[in-house]
């Protein structure tokens, strides 16, 4: 069978003119920059953008600041309220919020509905902090005198978010940001640019009082530099590729700011000889070639035991081309486009060299060139195999439909391929033998582990967030969510009227 193209219906949508938010009001950059936003899938003009300068961040860091004063003050629950609100409209507006995700960045419709709620459950769980934001207490070694810890915010966040999941990712800074009680400059991404214009303007209804979040759009690194290293800024929330998210945290790093950096993947499923082969197909398809691989998730490894390699790429081939290309808003389309025409020419870069280091080519490995198609940017569906550890594809992130088959003789091998590269995000063990399972579990080092499952779909109740270069050891999402934007101060209380020598003074009583 070979894999099926659909062509867009309608094309013809009027371009939305965006804004920066500096506290409370809707402005343009002040230099009066402005870019064109295209859908990946037609090439229609969807927006156009404001191309913010440092000037633009100097107003919003401003706002921001003077909103932290009250805010900090605002009780955690009152803040919560402003979230749970906002949880109820997201909720209304989900399928109109979806399509416009799927026009501003691709993915098929089906998966912007998905992400739309992964967002209203980071909403809902970060409203659930406000009544939570945990701090401990312990006892004092001396009389008379009490010890705990309270989480203060930490001042203004620069909360730096991409394209790939336009809404969902700016949940996971801004939610535990706010309801921690700090204030926001959210610099969303101009490729996917007005899901963050929806998601603050139904926060604004919800109750947000102005300056407590300002956007400031723009492409140029210089804005993003100016973000990074505004004084005012005391936390950094960054997610993106490893070579800015390096800059980004070497420049706040200097500056000893809080930085967070959520990084690259390249994400493996082991394939053991017991699999079931039925479903790890299933679960490899949809990792690798679901948001046409624009996860950081997504599945670009397969390291299959030989027994069942040839049966494995078999099923795999046809799987691959049974999926329908197309845009996203077309129904029963399966993969959409990539973001633009440079994500395309990288994708091809990445399987010229592949073919040139000898890895066999086994399905797609070029754009599509369908007639139905023309005006967007289509890479087929592309399986290699015979991937060796050092070839560029079995080591760097593609962020495209490409997917490396390696093939293992045994788990530890496999194992130390996973474990072999620069990134270690996500990964996944195919087998129904519990003992190899949990030895995976001890040795697979990543910071989200499926077992019987892809490596793509964590929930937002449990932390995200990877090894090595995928970040700097911070984690997303979950209670660990929180600590990013948190301070912890130790706070004693002594109540014996005399003065209590902590170390020195034991025999006090
Ligand atoms: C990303 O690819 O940047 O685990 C985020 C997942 C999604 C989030 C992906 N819940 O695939």
């Amino acid at each position: 069978m070979a894999t099926t193209y659909t062509a867009a219906r309608d094309v013809t949508r009027a371009p939305e003119d965006l804004a920066n938010l500096i506290d409370g009001r809707w402005v343009p950059a002040q230099a009066g920059g402005v870019v064109e936003h295209r859908d990946p899938a037609t090439g229609a003009v969807v927006a156009r953008v404001p191309e913010s300068t440092p000037a633009d961040v100097e107003l919003a860091v401003e706002a921001a600041r003077r909103a932290f004063r009250t805010w900090r003050l605002t009780p955690a629950p009152r803040r919560a309220e402003v979230l749970f609100r906002a949880a109820e409209i997201l909720t209304r507006r989900k399928e109109e919020l979806a399509r416009r995700m799927t026009e501003d960045m691709g993915k098929v419709l089906e998966e912007s509905r998905g992400e739309v709620q992964e967002g209203i459950d980071m909403v809902y769980y970060m409203a659930g902090e406000g009544r939570r934001l945990l701090g401990q207490t312990m006892p004092a070694e001396l009389p008379n005198k009490f010890a705990m810890v309270v989480r203060d915010p930490v001042g203004v966040v620069a909360a730096i978010t991409p394209w790939n999941f336009p809404f969902s990712i700016p949940t996971w800074k801004l939610c535990p940001a706010l309801v921690a009680g700090n204030t926001v400059v959210f610099k969303p991404s101009t490729d996917a640019p007005r899901l963050a214009r929806d998601f603050i303007e139904i926060l604004i209804e919800a109750g947000l009082p102005a300056g407590v979040v300002n956007i400031v759009y723009g492409a140029a690194p210089a804005v993003g530099d100016a973000l990074v290293r505004h004084p005012d800024v005391n936390v950094v929330s960054f997610t993106g590729s490893t070579a800015v998210g390096k800059q980004v945290a070497a420049a706040a790093g200097s500056l000893m700011k809080r930085v967070s950096v959520e990084l690259g993947g390249k994400n493996a499923v082991i394939v053991l000889g017991d699999a079931d082969l039925d479903l790890a197909v299933e679960a490899i398809a949809w990792g690798a070639f679901g948001t046409t691989g624009q996860r950081c998730t997504a599945t670009s490894r397969v390291i299959v035991e030989r027994s069942v390699q040839a049966e494995l790429e078999r099923r795999l081939v046809e799987r691959a081309a049974a999926l329908r290309v197309g845009p996203g808003l077309e129904p029963g389309v399966q993969v959409g486009p990539v973001i633009h025409a440079g994500a395309l020419a990288k994708i091809a870069q990445h399987v010229e060299a592949a073919r040139a280091e000898g890895a066999r080519l086994l399905c797609g490995g070029s754009r599509v060139t369908d007639p139905a198609l023309t005006g967007g940017h289509f890479f087929a569906p592309t399986i290699f195999t015979d991937v060796t550890p050092g070839m560029r594809l079995a080591r760097e992130e593609v962020f495209g439909p490409v997917l490396a088959v390696m093939p293992v003789d045994s788990l530890d091998e496999a194992v130390d391929i996973v474990n072999g590269v620069a990134y270690g995000l996500s990964g996944s063990i195919f087998t129904r033998d519990v003992n190899r399972a949990f030895r995976a579990i001890r040795d697979v080092a990543v910071g989200i582990l499926y077992i019987n499952a892809g490596t793509t779909g964590a929930e937002i109740q449990t932390p995200f967030g990877g090894t090595r270069e995928t970040g700097n050891g911070h984690r997303e999402a979950g209670t660990a969510g929180i600590e990013a934007f948190t301070e912890l101060k130790a706070v004693y209380v002594d109540y014996s009227g005399r003065l209590q020598r902590a170390q020195i003074d034991l025999d006090l009583s």
